[in-house]
């Protein structure tokens, strides 16, 4: 296949015949990506199972990894979803357009290929104008998965996608980097208490005003907790160096400790730090990506993928990052943190016992 186009569109103000071009290459069941306000998703036809079929092969995804539907209106949510809980439609009242995506129980109008055989599915409205002008131009709703190759880094700008998926899909609409720069929460509505299976771009503490009974899946809690058995953490978000992520006690000084031995092996090194950071390792042979402030976590998030990204074009072996905390944002950081690092988070014993 001929290098995928890539179609400017106006995020604000999205135009009308940049969209029917783009509305009629779904219709005509071709996997097309496109912004939302989190990461690009590549997007199909959500009542379509072959067309659906589509964006697994292109994306190299396993079959068993069900998909998100994306919707413009209410109409569309009572479509695909069976029920339509009071708890969840006072969460859909609060976040929704937004980086809220809820799990409910699935209708037939949904084929079992969207939800991996599961008798739910997964729905959001995204906050972002080129997103819903589409689906609304489609008329149906948009089942799309991130749209990066399985096991890479979620892409927030069409550059990103080009990368991955240029020579597996037909059109890139171009609106601009991601608003928010990690993937929606993802919220299980069909178990009781409704839990957080992914953390994302709503924050626990802002679902908990509106859900006080809410929990987090056991699997995503913080390093600080009970570590959790590597394998129960899919190394999903993976850039191709090992990442190692510190936190605990003298963060930077285990940081550039580490970073010290790795050079001396011969490793190419790089940092993932924050601003304030940055100036303590100045004086080393590393990579440095420097994220935004760590009084700015949203910044954070925005940057965190693409520094992945950069990282691995350099060809480094090793990451190194620092832990930014779990509180609002900073739990969806350190979870993509925490993935990439293959569940490991690094605490070096031996240089917190040396004097
Ligand atoms: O922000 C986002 O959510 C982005 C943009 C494109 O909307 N999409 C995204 O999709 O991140 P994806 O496919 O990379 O992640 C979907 C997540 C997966 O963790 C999947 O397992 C979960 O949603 N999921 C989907 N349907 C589910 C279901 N029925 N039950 C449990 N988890 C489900
Ligand atoms: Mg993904």
């Amino acid at each position: 296949m001929k290098q995928a186009q890539i179609l400017w569109i106006n995020p604000i103000a999205p135009e009308p015949d940049r969209i029917a071009y783009a509305a009629a290459l779904l219709r005509a069941g071709k996997p097309v990506a496109f912004p939302t306000e989190t990461v690009y998703g590549l997007g199909a036809n959500a009542l379509d199972a072959a067309a659906v079929e589509r964006v697994f092969a292109a994306k190299n995804r396993p079959a068993s990894d069900p998909l998100i539907v994306h919707i413009a209106a209410d109409e569309q949510l009572e479509l695909i979803a069976a029920e339509i809980p009071a708890e969840a439609q006072a969460l859909t009242r609060v976040f929704w357009p937004g980086p809220l995506t809820l799990i409910l129980p699935k209708t037939d109008a949904i084929p079992l290929n969207v939800t991996a055989g599961l008798n739910s599915v997964a729905v959001r409205r995204p906050a972002n104008e080129i997103a819903l002008a589409l689906i609304t131009a489609c008329g149906f709703p948009i089942a799309a998965p991130s749209a990066n190759l399985f096991a890479r880094p979620s892409p927030t700008t069409a550059e990103h996608v080009m990368e991955d998926l240029g020579e597996r899909i037909e059109l890139i609409i171009d609106g601009g980097p991601t608003l928010i720069g990690v993937e929606s929460t993802v919220v299980d509505m069909t178990a009781r208490p409704p839990t957080i299976l992914r953390p994302g771009g709503t924050s626990l503490e802002a679902l908990q005003a509106i859900l006080p009974s809410i929990e987090i899946a056991h699997r995503y809690v913080g390093p600080q907790q009970a570590q959790p058995s590597p394998g129960l953490l899919s190394k999903h978000y993976a850039p191709h160096a090992l990442v190692e992520l510190f936190n605990e006690t003298a963060v930077v000084e285990r940081m550039r400790q580490r970073a010290i031995v790795l050079i001396a092996a011969g490793k190419q090194v790089g940092v993932m730090i924050t601003q304030e950071d940055r100036a303590c390792f100045d004086d080393l042979p590393v990579h440095i990506e420097a994220l935004g402030s760590r009084n700015d976590l949203a910044q954070v998030a925005r940057a965190l993928f693409a520094a992945m990204r950069r990282l691995d074009h350099l060809g480094v072996d090793v990451i190194l990052a620092k832990s930014l905390g779990s509180s609002g944002i900073g739990l969806a950081i350190q979870d993509r943190l925490i993935r990439a690092a293959g569940g490991q988070v690094t605490v070096n014993i031996e240089l917190l016992e040396s004097p």
